[in-house]
């Protein structure tokens, strides 16, 4: 591949993709907690629940999705709707070339231009490259969530990653849809 990267939105079409790249770290790693990959019937799903209010980017070059990045609520709770959550996976094969800072670095200027007050990234530790690309967007680690999550027999501690993006004002806007 000698085209150039780009960044753009997911499209419903981006599915089978997004599932073929995280289905291998569901079988292979402890990085998500899940336990059997969704397929992209699922995925296009997800998607849905996500776009139009939250971004969902994707990288490609010449056409092959080699990365994607999303973000969601925190937590359902109303007064949380200012916090956002956000997720990055690159293809394995595609590791160390700028991808995911790409990815994050529009996710976040994405999310700030929208109005959202800070973001968190939880990550099950350790995973260096992880927790040195939230370092690197700025990130800081803010909480530790003990033995939380029980994969390939063994429990798993989960590193809690948080981003200012606003100033917090009293009587904050709304948060802007992200495909207005
Ligand atoms: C974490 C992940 C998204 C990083 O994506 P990437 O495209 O490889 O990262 P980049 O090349 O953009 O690296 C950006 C910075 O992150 C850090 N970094 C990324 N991978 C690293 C590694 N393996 N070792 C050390 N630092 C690393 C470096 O600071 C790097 O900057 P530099 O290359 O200028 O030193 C990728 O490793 C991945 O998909 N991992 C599996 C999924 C995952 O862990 N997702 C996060 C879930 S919380």
């Amino acid at each position: 591949m000698g085209g150039a990267l780009a960044v753009r939105s997911a499209r419903r079409d981006d599915a089978a993709a997004i599932a073929a790249i995280y289905a291998h770290y569901v079988r292979n790693s402890v990085i998500t907690f899940e336990l059997d990959p969704p397929d992209a019937a699922t995925m296009a799903v997800r998607m849905d629940s996500i776009l139009p209010l939250y971004p969902y980017l994707v990288t490609e070059c010449d056409g092959v999705l080699l990365g994607y990045a999303y973000a969601g609520r925190l937590y359902d709770r109303a007064a949380y709707r200012w916090t956002a959550e956000a997720t990055v996976y690159v293809a394995h094969e595609w590791h160390r070339r700028g991808i995911g800072h790409m990815l994050y670095a529009a996710l976040i200027a994405a999310l700030a231009a929208q109005g959202f007050q800070s973001v968190v990234g939880k990550i099950t530790l350790p995973n260096p490259a992880s927790t040195l690309l939230h370092e690197a967007c700025g990130f800081r680690q803010v909480g530790l969530l003990a033995k939380v999550g029980y994969k390939q027999d063994a429990w798993h501690d989960v590193g809690i990653y948080q981003l200012e993006l606003g100033t917090r004002p009293v009587g904050p806007e709304e948060p802007r849809p992200f495909l207005a």
